[in-house]
């Protein structure tokens, strides 16, 4: 049974900068404020009129050239986001056309900051069964233009950032590259804490003034709730993964986690009993990219720790839902 490798990350951030403090003239806040409480310095943000899939075609074309490829090569697409474009059709079918390659399946995942590790999974099903040798996933975001950014919405206005990850994933017969494991969990009963209510079918007509003036239609997160699950689910959900491979945490060249909070990412550091030098962050420049954050992260980590062919790298989510992932791969 053939084994899912990464074959190119391409990586895709939009120019614009907006800094801390550019954020502390739109509403109360400061430097100060953010860099303490998140480890965040800077973000990008979107030009009016980029949507989802323009930074994922960016990314992709990217990728495409790392790798070698001709988009014509990619067999199907993965596309997570919880920022599409459209209500519908999802972004996979615009990226799709965007490539110039009509007839290749295109399927949206909406598991937010875990859409990568649930898109990996899925992917890396059916690369194992033979039912594709050449896949395209890629997460992608734009936040900046669904954030309440007056002093109401500043605590999530200063955490979300736009950007886009693409990875190319092919089937190998190497017994010592690929996916070993992917572990999924999703708990619904927290659905609400951390969400955005409107629009949405349960209500007619789908959002209403009252809605967008009651801030409905921006995100809503209970920080503290999310911070404390997200520092256990975390290394849990990588230790289930090494336990069903035969593996500790002592084996790990590398772990990416999802860049929600650089105090989330040390504490699961810490969890793992991690030292600094395996472990990627890069939140203080691209603030949580959401399913963009994983492959934003993955792509800077593998070359800035020096992860070489067979390495073992583990990845790990936390996000709305709650849903929970990790994966375990040998590079
Ligand atoms: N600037 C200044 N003050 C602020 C800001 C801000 N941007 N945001 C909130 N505050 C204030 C609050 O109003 C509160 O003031 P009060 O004490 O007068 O009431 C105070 O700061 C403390 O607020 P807390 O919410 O207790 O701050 P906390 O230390 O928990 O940090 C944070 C908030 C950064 C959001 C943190 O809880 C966190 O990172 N949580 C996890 C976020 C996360 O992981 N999200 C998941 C990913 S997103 C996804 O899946 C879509």
């Amino acid at each position: 049974m053939p084994r899912t490798a990464f074959a190119a990350i391409g990586t895709y951030v939009p120019p614009r900068v907006v800094t801390n403090h550019e954020l502390a003239t739109l509403m109360d806040t400061s430097d100060d404020w953010i860099r303490q409480r998140t480890g965040i310095e800077e973000r990008h943000w979107v030009e009016p009129g980029v949507g989802a899939s323009d930074l994922a075609c960016e990314a992709t074309k990217r990728a495409l050239d790392q790798a070698g490829w001709q988009a014509s090569d990619i067999e199907a697409i993965v596309y997570a986001t919880l920022s599409s474009d459209h209500m519908f059709p999802g972004d996979g079918c615009f990226l799709n056309a965007k490539l110039g390659i009509p007839g290749v399946p295109a399927v949206d995942i909406r598991n937010q900051c875990t859409g990568f590790l649930y898109g990996l999974s899925i992917a890396d099903a059916w690369i194992r069964t033979g039912q594709y040798r050449r896949v395209l996933l890629v997460g992608s975001e734009v936040h900046s233009t669904g954030l309440d950014v007056s002093t109401r919405g500043r605590d999530t206005a200063v955490i979300f950032g736009d950007g886009a990850g693409a990875a190319l994933l092919e089937a190998t017969d190497d017994p010592g590259r690929g996916v070993l494991a992917t572990r999924l969990h999703a708990d619904g009963r927290f659905a609400r804490d951390l969400w955005t209510d409107a629009p949405g079918s349960v209500y007619s007509p789908r959002a209403n003034q009252a809605q967008i003036d009651s801030g409905a239609i921006y995100p809503h997160m209970e920080g503290q709730k999310v911070f404390k699950h997200a520092v256990v689910k975390m290394p849990e959900v990588v230790r289930e993964a090494l336990d069903a491979t035969g593996l500790t945490a002592a084996d790990v060249k590398l772990l990416v986690p999802h860049q929600a909070n650089l105090r989330i990412s040390e504490m699961v550091q810490r969890s793992l009993g991690l030292p600094d030098e395996r472990v990627f962050n890069n939140i203080q420049k691209y603030g949580n990219t959401t399913a963009a954050s994983i492959p934003l992260c993955l792509a800077e980590g593998v070359a800035a720790r020096g992860v070489a062919r067979g390495d073992l790298v583990a990845l790990a989510a936390f996000g709305a839902g709650f849903t929970w992932a990790s994966a375990l791969v040998r590079w």
